[in-house]
């Protein structure tokens, strides 16, 4: 295991959340739908829908038994439309394999409406107890910054290599722990404005920290 990752562990071991609702009990459906909402939408405030969506569609089952129309009302607030329309569309793909459980392959997870590369990895490492590797909004800020990748994370070259970093990062043993530690790290450390870095686990070989950087890494999209 890389030294980054014996550091983010030992710190998400103190410091990570291990209460949020979706961790308790953590099944694939649960961190399935729990990563469609945190997708645009803060943790605290998808809690509460969170719950109350879980209340009304349990499983798989349920959600691809229901309408579009019964579901939308339980999206409302948390917008970003397509996704609910996509999770409910996923799920009634799901409902007609053989399974009709969520595949494992990170190809066929990605082919389902919705899920990306990311949230595969998510849904993998979260709920499967399988090997995924992440990229979201807030690991990559964690990945530029500690890299010191100054370019635009979203040119196709430096997702690439982010996408390699990341790979190259991620423990195959204790992967959830990790996955969810690094998702802690970018929101509540390494955040966009004033990260915290005297308390982060990797500041000691971060790149934008020792020059000075966080505060134009990671850059924003060239005009
Ligand atoms: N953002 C996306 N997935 C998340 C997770 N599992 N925990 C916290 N924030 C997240």
């Amino acid at each position: 295991m890389t030294d980054f990752a014996t550091a983010v562990l030992a710190w998400a071991a103190e410091h990570g959340r291990h209460d949020l609702p979706w961790q308790n009990p953590r099944t694939p459906y649960r961190v399935w739908v729990s990563e469609i909402m945190l997708q645009q939408t803060q943790v605290e405030r998808v809690k509460y829908f969170f719950e109350r969506f879980m209340q009304r569609f349990p499983d798989i089952a349920s959600l691809a038994a229901a309408t579009e129309a019964e579901v939308m009302p339980y999206w409302a607030g948390l917008g970003y439309y397509a996704r609910a329309r996509n999770l409910h569309k996923a799920a009634g793909i799901v409902s007609t394999t053989t399974s009709r459980a969520l595949p494992e392959s990170l190809e066929a997870l990605t082919e389902l409406p919705g899920i990306g590369r990311s949230t595969a990895g998510a849904i993998r490492s979260l709920g499967q107890g399988a090997y995924g590797v992440i990229l979201d909004g807030n690991v990559k800020r964690v990945l530029c910054r500690y890299a010191g990748i100054r370019d635009w994370p979203g040119q196709g070259s430096v997702q690439k290599s982010l996408w390699s970093l990341a790979a190259s990062l991620t423990p195959t043993a204790s992967t959830a722990a990790y996955n969810q530690a690094m998702m802690d790290i970018g929101a509540t450390l390494c955040t966009r404005r004033r990260p915290a870095c005297e308390r982060c686990p990797v500041a000691e070989h971060c790149v934008a920290r020792a020059k000075a950087l966080t505060a134009v890494i990671p850059a924003p999209k060239p005009k």
